[in-house]
């Protein structure tokens, strides 16, 4: 199939390109850099600078990952007007594509984030969940709802919440890693937010997943079903290093060196994936001690 992807140049995109060109796929890639993309993702894909330069192609689907990262830099409000406007306009430059294309394809597979849910405390999330409106929130929500508008009879529109991707050479664990391996790791706050996370294989094979189903309409939470508080996850992850992660770095500490954004590290959602479970998905990674254990084997 040919398949046009924004962000295949990040961490996810380049595991997805990866993946779908050794199962044959045709990859046509969108990147700010589409003389570098090439490069960076290490296997053949014909890359542009505007989803809307692939009006010429035929296009059997579309995947949308592209945006600012979340963790870059503080939120200053322009920080935040960039978040969110380089997905709205990755989206509708999408958008436009569709429109332009001769045939529409079937499927958007559209990023999103279990920030989408924002602080949720302790109980169990699911796709019902109403969320608690912060910043997170809003960014997500106007993600998913560009998106959402380019559904048609012809096209349907998923939306990914996803959960810390984890894998060895980036994401999250790029930057804990190396404090972890110092035995300088530690958990922040009281250690009781939940944080989802996913094996980065594991995403891939959820966005392959629908790639491949017919009724994909709608939100889906794309999380591991064993999502764990920050406390766990300090204590496996300095467990799959063999070191110990004695220190606790205080909440007012984290807010004061991030502001706005400590929200992400300090608060959290028990956030499982109800949806992909009902239609049948199995994940290799259910559970974190598995996932780090497969990451530092990789590692090793
Ligand atoms: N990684 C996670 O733990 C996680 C968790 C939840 C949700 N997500 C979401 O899932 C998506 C993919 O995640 P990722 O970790 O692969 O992201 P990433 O590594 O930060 O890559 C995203 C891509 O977006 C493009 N991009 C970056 N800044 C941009 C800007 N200001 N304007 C337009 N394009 C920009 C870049 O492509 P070019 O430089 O080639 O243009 C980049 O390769 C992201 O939107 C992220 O918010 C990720």
């Amino acid at each position: 199939m040919n398949i046009v992807i924004t962000g295949a140049t990040g961490f996810v995109g380049q595991a997805l390109c990866r993946y779908w060109h050794e199962q044959g796929h045709t990859l046509m890639v969108v990147s700010r850099q589409s003389d570098k993309a090439q490069a960076t993702i290490r296997v053949p894909v014909m890359a542009r600078s505007s989803a809307i330069d692939f009006a010429d192609q035929s296009v059997g689907a579309i995947v949308n990952l592209a945006g600012e990262p979340i963790f870059n830099r503080r939120w200053s409000e322009a920080q935040k007007k960039k978040l969110i406007d380089s997905r709205l306009k990755a989206t509708h430059d999408v958008g436009e594509l569709c429109q332009r294309l001769a045939t529409p394809p079937a499927r958007l597979i559209s990023g999103s984030a279990m920030g989408y849910y924002g602080d949720q405390g302790s109980r169990e999330v699911t796709e019902q969940t109403s969320p608690h409106k912060e910043f997170a929130h809003r960014l997500c929500r106007e993600w998913e709802e560009a998106a959402q508008q380019l559904a048609t009879d012809q096209m349907q529109v998923a939306c990914l919440r996803i959960g810390l991707v984890l894998d060895r050479d980036g994401g999250m664990l790029k930057p804990m890693r190396p404090m972890f391996r110092l035995g300088l790791g530690g958990r922040l706050g009281k250690g009781r937010q939940y944080m989802p996370w996913v094996h980065r294989h594991d995403l891939v094979r959820i966005i392959d997943f629908l790639l491949q189903r017919d009724d994909i309409s709608g939100a889906w939470n794309a999380g591991a079903p064993a999502p764990v508080t920050n406390a766990k996850f300090t204590r496996t992850l300095a467990a799959s290093l063999n070191r110990p992660a004695p220190f606790v770095m205080p909440g007012s500490v984290v807010s004061l060196a991030l502001g706005e954004m400590s929200q992400l590290l300090l608060t959290g959602a028990r956030m499982v994936p109800a949806r992909l479970e009902a239609a049948g998905f199995r994940f290799e990674y259910p559970t974190l001690e598995k996932a780090l254990t497969a990451i530092e084997r990789r590692a090793a």
